[in-house]
């Protein structure tokens, strides 16, 4: 069987999950349940990014205990992912001393053994908000542009890590094909970059500084830097550095890592970078979607333009805002968000379409007392397998999962029109067996589109598929919000 492993970022839990966290979440559950419906042997690895400075100072703000802080958010996460049904294998947490530290500690050694790993002085800038070193060059009005907060000002001795040895090693194995980053704009991005050159890093923080952080081996005056710390999770929460390494064994490389925009350079350079010097295989592809911006704008609480995603699932069901960010987000680009749009879609495609489509079929059923009994609904496999559906399964191949989603709305506009002019519910009266026919043929189209939603929408395709097979239409499927 084909084993295929995704991952997301792991979040830093310094506050509830926001639509980000949602979005690529989800993207990422749409394309996993996807695999397990075409037989695939399916890793989907999610979690949080613990060690870092920016969950100490939230902890601060709300003056509570870093790890319980911590905890609570992680426990804000997880409710929220099984209120939108997100079927992850495992959620790692970087505070994981029995699993990750092991795995970082195993990493550490292997990048020292290949000489990569070297003391210097750093001096310059950090942003906590970015958890990176950035330079000045990077400013606007002295300050962070994606944070709008002045980086403190650091002179530190740290361990660096020789990234600049790698440049061409990625750049060959990118052009390659053995390295992907998708879509291609954004290998492009990365290229430029490795065109431009890159610098070594800065992999340790004085432990003085940070109050937790995994120990650098051998200097215990040293903590890992949370990037070069995060970034192992990929391969730590799979066992790897420990005594049961059977899950790194069996599905690493992944077959994609799932990330937005902003983390590009970590991923795509320096993760990258971190497995060839330790001689460990590279992911077969990276895939960098684009932002959601509401009314136009980044987020902001200033703004006051913050999307919740708690709320859009509390107020249309966590099914309602799967869709909306499968369909209706472009993962190749940024794209809009609004409560209005949200509302707008809701109601033209899940209560006016598909829960309409689902309750005019089933109702005629129950209404002219149709037998579904010597029907046999086709398998799963030959559902998949139909010609018409091919740009279902091309969409996915590129997590173009948008795509995928309005080949299952186009199957729903076709029965629309075909009830439309077919009219069994008129033609009954006068040609029964015609009538039949025709309610048959719709049943049979309605069993397609509900296997094709199971990635999207599981719990709206069980209850379409078990309509069928009772023969009763779903209740209150989708109301309609005004
Ligand atoms: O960067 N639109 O964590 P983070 C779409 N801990 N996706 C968005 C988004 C938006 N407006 N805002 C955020 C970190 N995201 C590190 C990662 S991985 C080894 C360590 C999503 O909590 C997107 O996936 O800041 C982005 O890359 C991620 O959240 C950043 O999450
Ligand atoms: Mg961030």
């Amino acid at each position: 069987m084909n084993t295929f492993y995704i991952t997301t970022p792991i979040y830093y839990p310094n506050a509830a999950p926001h639509m980000g966290h949602a979005y690529t979440t989800t993207l990422v559950d749409i394309v996993a349940r996807y695999h397990r419906l075409i037989g695939h042997d399916v890793y989907f690895l999610t979690g949080t990014d613990e060690n870092t400075e920016k969950v100490v100072q939230a902890a601060q703000k709300a003056d509570k205990d870093a790890r319980e802080f911590a905890d609570e958010n992680v426990s804000n996460f997880k409710e929220f992912y099984s209120d939108i049904e997100i079927a992850y294998s495992q959620f790692i947490r970087t505070s994981d001393e029995e699993k990750h530290w092991l795995g970082a500690v195993a990493m550490w050694k292997r990048l020292v053994e290949a000489g990569d790993i070297y003391k210097d002085t750093y001096k310059g800038l950090y942003c906590v908000g970015c958890e990176a070193f950035i330079t000045e060059k990077e400013l606007v009005d002295g300050k962070c542009p994606h944070h709008d907060t002045v980086p403190q000002q650091l002179e530190e001795e740290n361990y660096f890590f020789k990234l600049s040895k790698y440049t061409d090693a990625i750049k060959e194995k990118i052009e390659k094909g053995e390295f992907r980053i998708e879509p291609e704009a954004r290998q492009n991005e990365l290229l430029a970059l490795l065109d431009a050159g890159l610098e070594d890093v800065s992999f340790s923080r004085p432990k003085k500084a940070i109050p937790w952080g995994i120990p650098v081996p051998g200097d215990e005056k040293h903590v890992m830097y949370v990037w070069c710390d995060a970034l192992i999770n990929y391969i730590s929460a799979l066992g790897y550095g420990t005594e049961s390494a059977t899950l790194y064994e069996k599905f690493w490389p992944a077959q994609y890592q799932v990330v937005g925009k902003d983390i590009l350079r970590f991923h795509a350079a320096i993760w990258p970078a971190m497995l060839l010097s330790a001689g460990l295989p590279l992911p077969h592809a990276l895939f960098v979607h684009g932002f959601i911006l509401s009314g136009g704008k980044k987020m902001s609480k200033t703004l006051g333009n913050v999307l919740v995603p708690q709320e859009f699932a509390k107020e249309y069901g966590g099914e309602a805002l799967r869709y909306y960010l499968g369909r209706h987000i472009n993962p190749l680009e940024d794209s809009d968000m609004t409560e209005d749009a949200f509302k707008e879609a809701y109601n033209a495609h899940l209560a006016n379409g598909l829960g309409n489509l689902t309750s005019r079929i089933l109702n005629m059923v129950e209404q002219y007392d149709i037998d579904l009994s010597d029907m046999m609904m086709p398998d799963k496999h030959d559902v998949l397998s139909g010609e018409e559906i091919r740009e279902y399964h091309d969409a996915f191949e590129h997590l173009e999962v948008n795509k995928a989603a309005d080949v299952i709305w186009g199957l729903v506009a076709f029965m629309d029109s075909y009830i439309q002019e077919e009219q069994p519910f008129k033609t009954i009266k006068e040609d029964r067996s015609k009538a039949e026919q025709d309610i048959l043929f719709l049943v049979e189209r309605l069993w397609e589109v509900a296997v094709l939603l199971e990635p999207f929408m599981p719990e709206t395709a069980e209850k379409i598929q078990e309509g069928i097979k009772e023969g009763k239409k779903p209740e209150n499927l989708f109301p309609r919000k005004d």
